[in-house]
């Protein structure tokens, strides 16, 4: 299967590691940024969700509007609308971008964050909300004929959509999370199952649990599976190294002089994550700063294991190997995205996706061969 590689849509230049220059939609930045990633071998961007961000819908359309081939991760969370709304929105959307849109349903993995927006449910019971809201908007992308829904959290009558996705039947539907609700909400739903980048064996018990848990909703396919990561690449190991530090110190500062603006999990709002996922990565960071081949904690310990905030360190070729172990782990699309945002994806789209994507062909390759030679030993 071939690889795909996923980058971030940044509606301005802020990071972790430095503070934004202009406003939080920088019309310019989001189009130079989608650009980038077009131009260097990336074959989508995701565009988040935050509470008091841009609302990532219309910055999306606006990209795909200027863009011919990107194609669009859209996070969407199901608290702030009624799917009703939300499936014209995507349908709209994949009108725009022809067929380009895939929807990263986004349950929310904090109160805090959850009730800046009037959702009180707690993190289970947001789970459920959020799996009855993707099967009805599936619903509403594939049915002609008027329908009626009365669920736990949704009710209407005598509904059909006049618009339609350009893909069919339908656009993909991409989830993340790593509490058991989410095993069970995304394992039903998902087409595509997103974890943030943990070490190889942690990384493999996820997968299994993801399969687990599509098994066991009845499913006879499984969800494809991403991974995300914060490559930091220079041209020896040692740059490399001597990156990953002055990156974790620019971190670092940057949180203690209280200059990060956003909530986030682990904050001083909330010392101790809700959610499972960074629960992990702390935990995973507090065993140890090396994992396998390049991966390395320390940005996710300085964040408070915020989302995809581990880094795998090394030249070029040490990252694509590292990576490369995850395609080998049954890792269908890799996600990265570095600290500079617009240079990284520069970087890891020239030196990076390129030794990905050529050892990746020669596994198919071989893989073929075997399976030929095996169904020729069969028949005789
Ligand atoms: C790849 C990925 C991207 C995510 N993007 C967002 C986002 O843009 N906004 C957001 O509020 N939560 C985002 N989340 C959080 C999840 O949707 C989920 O609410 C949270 O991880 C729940 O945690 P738990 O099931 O691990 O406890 C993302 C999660 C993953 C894995």
């Amino acid at each position: 299967m071939p690889v795909e590689f996923l980058g971030i849509a940044a509606t301005n230049d802020g990071s972790e590691t430095t503070a934004r220059s202009g406003a939080a939609f920088d019309k310019q930045y989001t189009l130079r940024l989608g650009r980038a990633h077009e131009d260097h071998g990336w074959d989508r961007v995701l565009f988040a969700y935050g509470s008091g961000a841009p609302d990532p819908a219309p910055a999306a359309a606006y990209l795909a509007s200027h863009l011919d081939r990107l194609q669009i991760l859209l996070a969407h969370r199901p608290n702030v609308s009624y799917p009703t709304f939300a499936a014209k929105t995507f349908a709209t959307l994949d009108q725009i971008s022809e067929g380009r849109l895939t929807v990263h349903f986004i349950t929310g993995g904090n109160d805090h964050e959850q009730r800046r927006e009037g959702d009180a449910l707690t993190k289970d019971e947001r789970y459920a909300r959020t799996r009855e809201y993707i099967g009805i908007v599936k619903k509403i992308w594939t049915t002609h004929e008027p329908f009626d829904h009365e669920g736990e959290h949704y009710l209407f009558h005598d509904f059909v959509s006049d618009v339609f996705p350009v893909q069919q039947p339908r656009p993909n539907v991409s989830f993340g999370g790593s509490s058991p609700a989410a095993y069970a909400a995304g394992g039903a739903e998902a087409d595509i199952y997103c974890l943030w980048g943990e070490p190889l064996a942690r990384t493999a018990e996820q997968i299994e649990r993801v399969k687990a848990a599509a098994k066991a909703a009845g499913r006879t396919d499984v969800p494809r599976i991403q991974v995300a990561f914060r490559p930091i690449i220079a041209p020896t190991e040692e740059l490399a190294w001597e990156k990953a530090h002055r990156t974790v110190g620019a971190i670092r500062e940057r949180r203690t002089s209280g200059l990060v603006r956003h909530h986030r999990p682990g904050s001083s709002e909330a010392p101790t994550p809700q959610n499972t996922g960074s629960q992990r990565l702390i935990a995973i960071a507090e065993a140890g700063e090396r994992y396998d081949r390049a991966l390395w904690t320390p940005t996710a310990a300085a964040t408070g294991g915020a989302g995809n905030s581990n880094a795998l360190v090394g030249t070029p070729e040490t990252v694509a190997q590292a990576l490369l172990d995850y395609y080998d782990l049954g890792v269908d699309i890799l996600s990265a995205r570095g600290y500079d945002l617009l240079d990284d994806a520069v970087d890891f789209g020239r030196y990076v996706i390129p030794l990905v994507r050529e050892e990746v062909a020669k596994r198919d390759a071989e893989r073929a061969e075997r399976g030929k030679r095996t169904l020729t030993a069969v028949n005789g």
